[in-house]
């Protein structure tokens, strides 16, 4: 019987969804089986500090977070593999080595590819997209650019710098009244959770718009505000993805699906899984889903976001999420559970997806004399 896999799960971090990630973090940590797996909970303070317990009795991440008494940190360097703890002096102490890690950190520092670097660095298998998904996936104009030239329905977009917006604001949402018009939609570019974006009525409220959006990035994404239905799709696989059945977000209360809706008001949206669609329709967006997975170069898991549009009947693919929400609750496993995949199984193919990446990785030859 080979030893159980020692699984690293790190959460939290210095990101807007530091809370979102303690609560998908303390699902994963739960349903993690423990006839297989060895659970080391990593968290990651808001101010960066990377923190373990010493304790196993202490592994879910409030009490990692409030009780931890160790720093410690992962190797860049592959010969040590895994993580060392530091004693109270500050000296790197015991070195443990970890066979798989599941960054279940969302938004800036988490899902972004930079964490994913540090793990590449590391070669240590991690669960979900590479660097390079991660990093376009977060970027709302990168990914739409991508989308656009992989032949995949998108809304109308336009894009400027936050400089160039500072030196001549009048012109810029001149620009964006001509190309795009009302009602718009306007969200910093590398964000997450509906942080900083608005709606934009008129030119008033687009100036109100992109001043909010501005103080959170530099990079600035304008959308033609569409009416539309809101339908998100599972995708699961390394070469060879699969899709689940489609579900829908049904705001309740607020204008869009807002940070409120999403987190702080328990009754501001109401998912409907599966999506009431025909056959067809659910057979078309699974397989855009699909290839808007692929076409980020996407790995492990994704979640795509579609607008369907009222009226135009229109499907567009709005975003991709690479570390969707992961609570026994949330939608990325729902849609799973009802496609036949329960959380706790899903856990384990993520698993072993992360090992086939990293396989077929290794095959590749890195020098050559
Ligand atoms: N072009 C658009 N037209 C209509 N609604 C939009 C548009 N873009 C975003 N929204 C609304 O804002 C929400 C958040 O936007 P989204 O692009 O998904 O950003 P985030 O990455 O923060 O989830 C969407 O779920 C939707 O309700
Ligand atoms: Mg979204």
């Amino acid at each position: 019987m080979p030893d159980k896999l020692r699984v690293g799960v790190i959460f939290g971090g210095r990101s807007g969804e530091h809370e979102v990630s303690l609560r998908s973090a303390e699902s994963v940590i739960n349903a993690l089986d423990r006839d297989k797996y060895e659970v080391v909970p990593i968290a990651i303070t808001k101010q960066g500090k990377w923190l373990a317990s010493s304790e196993a009795t202490n592994l879910l991440p409030n009490a990692v977070l409030e009780r931890a008494d160790q720093r410690v940190a992962i190797f860049s360097d592959p010969t040590e593999r895994g993580l060392a703890r530091f004693s109270g002096d500050g000296k790197a102490g015991e070195r443990e080595s970890l066979d798989v890690i599941i960054p279940v950190l969302h938004g800036t520092h988490g899902e972004d590819g930079t964490i994913q670097g540090l793990l590449e660095m590391a070669d240590v298998p991690y669960v979900g997209c590479g660097v390079l998904a991660s990093a376009v996936g977060m970027d709302k104009i990168v990914m739409k650019r991508l989308f656009r030239e992989a032949g995949l329905p998108i809304v109308e977009f336009t894009h400027f710098l936050r400089t160039q917006w500072e030196a001549n604001p009048k012109q810029i949402e001149s620009c964006v009244i001509e190309e795009i018009g009302f009602p718009c939609f306007v969200k910093p570019a590398n964000l997450g959770s509906s942080v900083g974006i608005s709606k934009a009525m008129d030119s008033k409220s687009l100036d109100a718009a992109i001043a909010l959006a501005a103080n959170f990035d530099r990079k600035i994404i304008v959308e033609r505000g569409v009416d539309a239905r809101e339908i998100e799709v599972s995708v699961l696989g390394n070469d060879s993805p699969i899709a689940s059945l489609p579900g829908e977000i049904i705001p309740q209360t607020a204008e869009f699906y807002d940070y409120k809706a999403k987190y702080v008001d328990a009754n501001g949206a109401r998912l409907a899984i599966p999506a009431e669609l025909t056959e067809a329709r659910t057979a078309e967006i699974q397989q855009l889903a699909i290839r808007a997975f692929q076409a980020i170069d996407g790995s492990g898991l994704g979640r795509v976001d579609f607008f369907l549009e009222r009226g135009t009947e229109r499907l567009l693919v709005n975003e991709i999420n690479t570390m969707p929400g992961f609570t026994s609750i949330s939608m990325y496993p729902k849609l799973w559970e009802a496609s036949g995949i329960g959380y706790g199984q899903l856990i384990d193919r993520l698993i072993e997806m992360a090992f086939e990446r990293h396989r077929e990785k290794s095959r590749n030859v890195t020098s050559y004399e």
